[in-house]
């Protein structure tokens, strides 16, 4: 099971800055070992990930949050919430899987992205404008946080202006993805938050069944009006997935890839000097520093992993990050090469869960870099690096704040 010389995956927080010497000591010494201290197998290998996530003996169903847990007195507040974040696209299987992710894709289709393009490059002006005279921002505060904040409230037609409250109940959402040993207490703080970002979207459903609109949250509500399609649990949970999946994640990817663009001058210049690698670009900084780092499934039956068998009910973590920079896959995986051709990062997963909002993200990073690396001369950090402060969170990477100069 757990290799001696191994770290422990859970090391990597004590190692923010930097968790990947950790995950390619526990590569090379076993890719698919048993964590005891999380009671989990986690997979750090390209090859072994890949059809792990493809496979449908690992269920997606892994929320798995009990009422009995809480008060009494709690149950009436926290047992519709449970219900709605259990019937969120990311965590179910077909065929409910692929029902409600039908009915939200067409919303995310690159034709419909592309349209978007003007809109978002506004949207990154109007923040620069305000910061580029000063010389110095918080490129977190400043950029990365309300950009995707203000993009996904408009796509989905929530009032932007409401963005500031979205960061509470996001974070509240994230805790309950992103953290590993929480107390009950800890879970029902989060259970909270999140019951305040629903009674949020039952009002704006509310008010948008007298006062339609055209959007995605319209044709959300017109599948659910019709009955079959959409149950009013599954439109509130999913409203809460997009919001929050599209925000905290496009926000690291900008700042972590800010990041690596500073500490990678020559690769900077090189984006400077020659925009038309940003596509390029922008999945080498997805697969260099992934938002995502892990994502987890559960084992509806015995199955083999590599060479380690998994038993029925035992959880998987599947390090993303970790293949990402697998050097079985990508030559030199820790360079930064924004040329990189062949490029198959795993940072919006892999099978029938991939990345609902990719195209968007990618989009929208690809005109936050242009834009960024165009307008803001030699970029610089404003603190040692070391005082840069991580979330402490083995699922999201990303930074607290950001604070750069620049000409
Ligand atoms: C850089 C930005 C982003 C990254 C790195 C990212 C990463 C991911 C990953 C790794 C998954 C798969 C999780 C799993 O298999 O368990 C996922 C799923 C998902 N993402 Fe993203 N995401 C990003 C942006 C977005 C955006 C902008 C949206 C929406 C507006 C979005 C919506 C979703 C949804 C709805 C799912 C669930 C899809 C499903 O279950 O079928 N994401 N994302």
């Amino acid at each position: 099971m757990q290799n001696a010389n191994a770290p422990l995956l859970t090391e990597a927080l004590t190692q923010l800055h930097n968790p990947y010497p950790i995950y390619h000591r526990l590569r090379a010494s076993d890719p698919v070992q048993w964590q005891a201290d999380m009671s989990a197998w986690a997979v750090t290998s390209y090859a072994d990930i890949v059809p792990g996530l493809r496979d449908n003996r690992l269920s997606a169903a892994r929320l798995t949050i009990d009422s009995a847990w809480f008060p009494e007195e709690m149950r009436t507040t926290i047992d519709p919430v449970v219900l709605a974040l259990t019937r969120q696209m990311l965590f179910l299987d077909p065929p409910d899987h692929s029902r409600l992710r039908g009915l939200v894709a067409k919303a995310f289709t690159p034709r419909v992205i592309e349209q978007l393009r003007g809109r978002m490059q506004e949207i990154v002006d109007q923040l620069l404008d305000t910061v580029q005279e000063k010389g110095e921002m918080d490129l977190v505060a400043n950029f990365s946080y309300p950009l995707p904040a203000i993009v996904i409230a408009e796509l989905l037609g929530v009032p932007a202006e409401d963005r500031d409250q979205f960061v509470q109940w996001t974070s509240s959402f994230g805790a309950l993805l992103g953290g590993h040993d929480l107390t009950v207490e800890d879970v029902l703080q989060a259970l909270l938050g999140v019951s305040e970002f629903i009674s949020y979207f039952r009002n704006v459903i509310q008010q948008r069944r007298s006062a339609p609109r055209d959007d995605l949250l319209q044709a959300m509500i017109a599948a659910e009006e019709q009955g079959d399609k959409l149950s009013e649990e599954e439109l509130l949970g999913n409203c809460v997935l997009l919001l929050a999946a599209g925000h905290g994640t496009t926000t690291h990817l900008i700042s972590n890839g800010m990041l690596a663009l500073i500490n990678n001058p020559d690769q900077l210049e090189m984006l400077r000097e020659d925009p038309s690698i940003i596509s390029l670009a922008v999945l080498e900084l997805l697969r260099y520093d992934s938002p995502v780092q892990l994502t987890s499934r559960t084992a509806i039956q015995s199955m083999c992993i590599g060479d380690k068998q998994i038993e029925e009910g035992q959880e998987v973590l599947f390090c993303l990050g970790a293949a990402n920079r697998d050097p079985a896959q990508f030559a030199e995986p820790d360079r930064l090469n924004l040329r990189r051709q062949e490029n198959r990062h795993l940072a919006f997963g892999q099978g029938i869960h991939y990345c609902l909002g990719a195209p968007l993200a990618r989009v929208e990073a690809e005109i936050a870099f242009s834009t960024l690396v165009r307008r803001l001369r030699s970029p610089r950090l404003a603190i040692p690096e070391t005082e840069l402060e991580w979330s402490p969170s083995l699922v999201f990477r990303g930074l607290r704040s950001l604070p750069i100069t620049f000409r």
